[in-house]
């Protein structure tokens, strides 16, 4: 058999937005479309390695001969990531994250009345996965996460690399690329390392430009 650059390596993605239910028919989404994350599964696929997908709400195909694992919150995904994480060599973190969920949520579907002009709605923040995940690896395991910002883009990417504690932080800005788009222009920011930024291209091409940094990083470590 063939050896690939990835072969014998168990690598995990996210891909996709999570959902935070309000009731049983209402929730609290994002725009994610799923398709960096997937991309970037079938990239580490064809490099070689032994790929996990865990996604939450996509509007793409799921990618076909690659173990999928479904977490429509942001809770289920941490613990899909904690359980799959221990055997894995690498962490990509390209799903979009419910940050806040229902302090509370209803078991029935919350009726409007004529008479009330508001509903409010309390939340809470959910677990940070990246952060917890990046905190408690073990020196041979890779974390890469993602920052999608509409402003400061590179500032708020410094910032989160060097708070979450993750290898890496893939920067793009979402005011005018990324959601839903077959292009994406990325920054890669490294710990210790200057700012790496790449022309706009299309999102398979930007998968296999991780996926490269995937190699080199697990390889000199
Ligand atoms: O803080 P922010 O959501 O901008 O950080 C983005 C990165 O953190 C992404 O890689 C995302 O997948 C991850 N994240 C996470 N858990 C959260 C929120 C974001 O793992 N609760």
């Amino acid at each position: 058999r063939e050896t690939l650059p990835l072969t014998g390596k168990k690598i995990i993605v996210t891909a996709g937005g999570t959902r935070e239910p309000i009731d049983p028919v209402r929730f609290i989404g994002n725009r994610s479309s799923g398709k960096m994350g997937i991309a970037i599964a079938r990239a580490a696929k064809r490099a070689g390695a032994d790929v996990c997908l865990i996604y939450g709400s996509i509007s793409v195909a799921l990618p076909k001969g690659i173990r999928l694992i479904h977490a429509e919150t942001t809770e289920k995904m941490l613990s899909a990531v904690q359980e799959e994480f221990p055997k894995a060599d690498a962490l990509i973190m390209a799903a979009a994250v419910a940050d806040w969920r229902l302090k509370k949520v209803a078991d029935q579907k919350i009726k409007k009345s004529m008479d009330q002009a508001n509903l409010d709605l309390s939340l809470v923040k959910t677990p940070d996965i990246l952060k917890t995940v990046s905190k408690n690896k073990r020196k041979d395991q890779l974390v890469i996460g993602f920052a999608a910002e509409t402003n400061d883009l590179l500032k708020n990417a410094q910032r989160k690399l060097k708070e979450k504690g993750a290898d890496y932080i893939i920067a793009n800005n979402v005011s005018t690329d990324s959601f839903g788009s077959d292009e994406d222009k990325i920054f890669i920011l490294g710990q210790g390392k200057p700012v790496f930024e790449l022309p706009r291209m299309k999102k398979t091409k930007v998968a296999d430009k991780i996926v490269n940094l995937l190699q080199k990083s697990l390889f000199i470590r």
